[in-house]
C-alpha cells in the first residue's frame, strides 16, 4: 500500500497545473528554438476512452495505468498483447491548426482530440535546459511527455511551457496532449460566445534549449515622466544568478551598459540617451536591443513610448491621440479558421492600415503573438483582451484564477511590446455584485503586474433614467477602467439607424471615452435601399449615421467598430445571408470591401 501511496504522489507532484507555478521563458519569439510544428497523428476521442478507465477514473493517476492509457503510446508486446489504439497507424493534424477548419468532420467537433508528435533531440550542452513551449492550445491541454504527465494547462489563447531537461532522450521522444475545447460554464469563456470553438493545437510548439542559467524575465521601457529615460529590470534563473553581471545592448543608442544582479538573480537599471526616437503610429521606431547574462543572450526589438490618460485625453508621448481602430477576431482572412502566421497578421492588420487605423481591439482573447509583432512593426495600438465574455461564472474561485492566469500569461508574453497600450478586463458582463468583485480583484492583479498601461472593459450603456433617447453608462466598473468604453447597436439590435439621430450621450465620467463596438450585417454583393436588412446600403447608412451621433460626446477618443471581416459563428445561421457567419465586417471573408468600409476610411482621414 505505502508504495502505492509514494507512486501515486510521484506521479501527482509531476502533474503541475500551469498557473504561474511553471518557469516561463521570456520572449520565445527570438529565442533560437527546434519547432515541432508540422503534422502530428491524432485520435477523436468523444468518450475519453484514452483518458479514464471504465470506472470513470482518470489513468494518469493510477500508480499503474493501464496499456490503454493514451499517454502511454503503448504498442502490443507480442501477438497476444490487447491495444485497442495506435497513435502511428492515425491520420495527421497540421500544428499549429485548429482541428474544425482542417478535416470536415470535425467542422463542428467539440470535445477530446489526443495529439502525438515523436522526434529526436540531442541537447547541445549537457548542462542546459530544455523547455517545451506552446503558444496555445484551446481550451484544455494535458500535456504528457515520454509517459510522464508534465501538467494541465486551462485557457485556448495563452502560451504555456513546462521544463523537460531531465525527460528528454537523444531518441525517440514521444510527446502526447489530449486537447478538450468543450465550453464549460466555469470556463473562460463560458458556454455562450458569438465565435466559432475551433479546438486544438492553435499555435505554435517549439523545445527552446538555454544554458543552465539563463534570462527569465525582462522589462525594458522608457520611463514614464522621462523620455531620456530607458528602465527596467531583468531577472536571471539558475544556480549561477546571484551577483551575476548582466549587459544590456542597444547599438543604435550606443547603449552598453552592465550591473550586477541581486543574491535573486535581479537587476534594476536606468540608462539615459538624448536620442531616443520615440514609437507612435507614425514613427514605429524599434530598437534592437541585447541582454547577455553569461552564456545566455537574448537580442529583441523594442518601441519606446509612452501611454497615459489626462482628464478625458489619452496621451501617446504626451500628446493627445484619437484611436481611430477596428476590432478583429482571429481568423485567418486567407484560408479561414484560426489565424496563426505572420502571413495572416500582415494581411489582417494590412486591411486595418488600409482603412487608416492607427489602432486595433484584438477581441475577444489574446492572439497569437504574430498579430502584436506585426503591429509593432506598422505603427498600430492594440487593445488586448482577456475572454471575460457575457455571462461568466463570477462566484466561482476556479473561474477567477483562470481568468487572472490568462492575463497573467498575455501579460508576461507581451509586456516588452510598444504597440499593446490597453489590457481590457471583459466584454458586455451583466452587473451583478459577484460580478464587480471580479472585475476589480481583475484590474488590482492587473495594474499590480503592469501599471504602465491603460485598463478597460467594454461596457455597456443604459437608458438614463427612463428616457429612451438619453443614454448613459451607469456601470459601476466605469469607475475603476482608465479609459471608459463600451458598446452599443442602436439602428441594429436597437431601433431603427434614424434613431441615431434622437440620442443625447449623457457621459459623467471624467475618462477617455471609446466606442470599443457598433455596426451592423451586411452580406457582400446584395444590394437595396437604405433601409432594407443585409444590403451595403444599410450598414453604410448606419456607419454614416453613428458617426455622427458619436462626434457629439465631448470625451469620444476614439472607435473600434464591429468588425473588420466577417467571422464565423454557430449562431448565425440565416440560410443565403449569413450562413454560419457573422456579417458585420466591412471586409468579407473572402476580402471583398463592403460601401461602409469607405464610410470608415473617410472618417478617419477627416480626424487628424
Ligand atoms: C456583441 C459582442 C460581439 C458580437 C456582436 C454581434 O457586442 O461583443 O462578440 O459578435 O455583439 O452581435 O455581432
Amino acid at each position: 500500500m505505502l508504495l502505492r501511496i509514494f507512486l501515486l504522489l510521484t506521479i501527482l507532484t509531476q502533474t503541475t497545473l500551469a498557473f504561474g507555478q511553471q518557469q516561463r521563458l521570456a520572449n520565445t519569439y527570438h529565442r533560437d528554438a527546434f519547432s515541432l510544428n508540422g503534422y502530428w497523428q491524432y485520435i477523436v476521442d468523444p468518450y475519453e476512452n484514452g483518458y479514464y478507465n471504465y470506472r470513470y477514473e482518470p489513468f494518469d493517476q493510477q500508480s499503474q495505468p493501464w496499456a490503454s492509457a493514451f499517454f502511454l503510446n503503448s504498442k502490443p508486446k507480442d501477438k497476444t498483447d490487447l491495444i485497442e489504439y495506435d497513435f502511428d497507424k492515425m491520420d495527421s493534424l497540421s500544428v499549429p491548426g485548429d482541428w474544425n477548419s482542417q478535416k470536415e468532420n470535425l467542422f463542428y467537433y467539440e470535445g477530446t482530440v489526443w495529439y502525438k508528435k515523436s522526434f529526436d533531440f540531442v541537447k547541445s550542452d549537457a548542462t542546459n535546459k530544455v523547455f517545451l513551449y506552446f503558444g496555445a492550445a484551446n481550451y484544455k491541454a494535458e500535456v504528457y511527455f515520454n509517459g510522464k504527465k508534465l501538467g494541465t494547462h486551462l485557457g485556448g489563447f495563452t502560451p504555456f511551457q513546462f521544463e523537460i531537461s531531465e525527460l528528454i532522450k537523444d531518441q525517440e521522444n514521444h510527446l502526447i496532449l489530449k486537447v478538450d475545447n468543450k465550453r464549460v460554464k466555469e470556463g473562460v469563456p463560458t458556454l455562450n460566445t458569438d465565435w466559432w470553438n475551433y479546438g486544438g493545437i492553435t499555435r505554435a510548439v517549439k523545445i527552446i534549449e538555454t544554458p543552465e542559467t539563463f534570462i527569465s524575465k525582462y522589462l525594458i521601457q522608457l520611463a514614464p515622466n522621462d523620455h531620456s529615460i530607458i528602465k527596467g529590470n531583468i531577472q536571471i534563473t539558475g544556480t549561477q544568478k546571484a551577483n551575476r553581471e548582466v549587459t544590456i545592448k542597444i547599438p543604435e543608442l550606443a547603449i552598453h551598459q552592465s550591473m550586477n544582479t541581486s543574491d535573486t538573480g535581479f537587476g534594476s537599471f536606468e540608462i539615459s540617451s538624448s536620442k531616443i526616437e520615440l514609437w507612435s503610429p507614425n514613427t514605429a521606431k524599434l530598437y534592437q536591443v541585447e541582454i547577455i547574462a553569461g552564456k545566455d543572450t537574448i537580442t529583441d526589438l523594442i518601441g519606446f513610448r509612452t501611454i497615459k490618460t489626462k482628464g478625458t485625453d489619452i496621451l501617446l508621448n504626451n500628446k493627445s491621440i484619437f484611436l481611430k481602430g477596428i476590432s478583429i477576431h482571429e481568423e485567418s482572412p486567407i484560408r479561414g479558421g484560426r489565424a496563426n502566421s505572420m502571413e495572416d497578421a500582415e494581411v489582417l492588420l494590412g486591411h486595418a492600415k488600409s482603412l487608416g487605423c492607427n489602432f486595433v481591439r484584438l477581441a475577444h482573447y489574446p492572439h497569437n503573438e504574430h498579430m502584436i509583432r506585426a503591429a509593432d512593426k506598422l505603427g498600430l495600438l492594440v487593445w488586448e483582451e482577456i475572454p471575460v465574455y457575457w455571462t461568466i461564472a463570477w462566484d466561482n474561485e476556479k473561474t477567477y484564477a483562470n481568468a487572472q492566469n490568462q492575463i497573467a500569461e498575455v501579460i508576461e508574453r507581451d509586456r516588452n511590446r510598444a504597440s499593446v497600450i490597453i489590457w481590457s478586463m471583459a466584454n458586455e458582463t451583466p452587473t451583478s455584485a459577484a460580478r464587480n468583485v471580479f472585475l476589480n480583484k481583475l484590474a488590482k492583479f492587473t495594474r499590480a503586474k503592469d501599471n504602465s498601461r491603460l485598463i478597460s472593459a467594454a461596457l455597456e450603456q443604459k437608458n438614463y433614467k427612463d428616457d429612451p433617447f438619453t443614454r448613459t453608462i451607469s456601470d459601476p466598473f466605469a469607475e475603476v477602467v482608465d479609459i471608459l468604453s463600451f458598446n452599443q447597436y442602436i439602428g441594429w439590435y436597437d431601433g431603427t439607424i434614424e434613431k441615431c439621430q434622437k440620442i443625447n450621450w449623457k457621459i459623467t465620467q471624467n475618462k477617455p471615452v471609446i466606442i470599443s463596438e457598433f455596426g451592423a450585417g451586411a452580406k457582400f454583393g446584395l444590394h437595396g435601399e437604405k433601409h432594407e436588412r443585409w444590403t451595403e446600403e444599410y450598414q453604410e447608412y448606419l456607419y454614416q449615421e453613428t458617426l455622427k451621433m458619436l462626434d457629439q460626446i465631448e470625451q469620444l477618443r476614439g472607435v473600434s467598430p464591429w468588425i473588420l471581416m466577417d467571422f464565423k459563428s454557430p449562431r448565425r445561421v440565416l440560410p443565403e445571408i449569413q450562413d454560419n457567419f457573422n456579417r458585420k465586417g466591412l471586409i468579407s471573408e473572402k476580402g471583398e470591401k463592403k460601401k461602409a468600409f469607405f464610410v470608415l476610411k473617410e472618417y478617419y482621414e477627416s480626424k487628424k
